[in-house]
């Protein structure tokens, strides 16, 4: 099955009292699995809105997403979250770990909230491949911020998306820790076929990736690398 997704279109505004603002000016973007795919742009340039969008999570003013021939926004909201839930994994600059639940439970949890049993042959390899075996028992908050973003890693490849959408990844991470994060994606995607979608306001990730966009005033601006 072609699991690409594609952005036909896509528009998203927001009103601030009488200031509004396009945020999404009719983005048409194709992506797919297997391939690394870095979105620069500033901050306020519309980032966390594309990934969002593109995650099934903010639906668009107007546009269309597609993946394995459907209109995901055309379909009931139920159905929406379960395409995300085994479709993509979203990885954050705050990581977004569940604080009452140990590092294995937070790896568990997409698995939990779609039903899905998990595969503890793959869980294995992601948690050799990102060295968390340690730390399964473990509360969040005891962990380091590279830890806890290694975690989040493993959680977000957990029911073997398609892709994995990561937000200001390495924004909250020293640079030693930031480099070990896209070190380990690039081995993610390697081992998992997913494609990475990864968002960013640093010029220094701007290298990384197969293919490389910039989003200014609503639309893509560039596209491969070396532009
Ligand atoms: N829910 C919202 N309501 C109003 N404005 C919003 C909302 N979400 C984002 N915005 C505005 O849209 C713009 C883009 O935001 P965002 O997608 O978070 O950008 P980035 O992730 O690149 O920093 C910003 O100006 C932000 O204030
Ligand atoms: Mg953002």
């Amino acid at each position: 099955m072609n699991k690409d997704l594609i952005l036909d279109k896509i528009s998203k505004s927001f009103f601030q009292g009488v200031k509004h603002q396009r945020v999404l000016d009719g983005i048409n973007l194709k992506f797919s699995p297997g391939k690394w795919y870095t979105i620069y742009g500033v901050s306020g340039s519309g980032k966390t809105t594309l990934l969002n969008t593109i995650g099934g999570i903010e639906t668009p003013d107007s546009g269309y997403l597609y993946c394995n021939g459907s209109s995901i926004y055309d379909l009931p909201d139920r159905k929406i979250s379960r395409w995300r839930n085994r479709s993509v994994g979203f990885v954050f600059q705050f990581f977004h770990l569940i604080g009452e639940l140990n590092v294995r439970q937070n790896i568990l949890l997409p698995c939990r909230i779609g039903g899905i049993s998990p595969d503890f042959d793959w869980i294995e390899r992601i948690i050799k491949v990102l060295s968390i075996d340690s730390l399964m028992s473990r509360a969040p908050a005891t962990l380091s911020g590279g830890e806890m973003q290694r975690a989040a890693l493993a959680r977000a490849l957990v029911n073997k998306p398609s892709f994995i959408l990561a937000d200001e990844p390495t924004g909250n991470l020293d640079s030693g820790n930031s480099a070990k994060i896209i070190k380990l994606l690039e081995e993610l995607k390697d081992e998992s076929g997913a494609g990475i979608i990864l968002a960013t306001h640093e010029r220094e990730l701007i290298e990384t990736g197969d293919e490389i966009y910039e989003i200014k005033d609503g639309k893509i601006k560039s596209g491969k690398k070396g532009e």
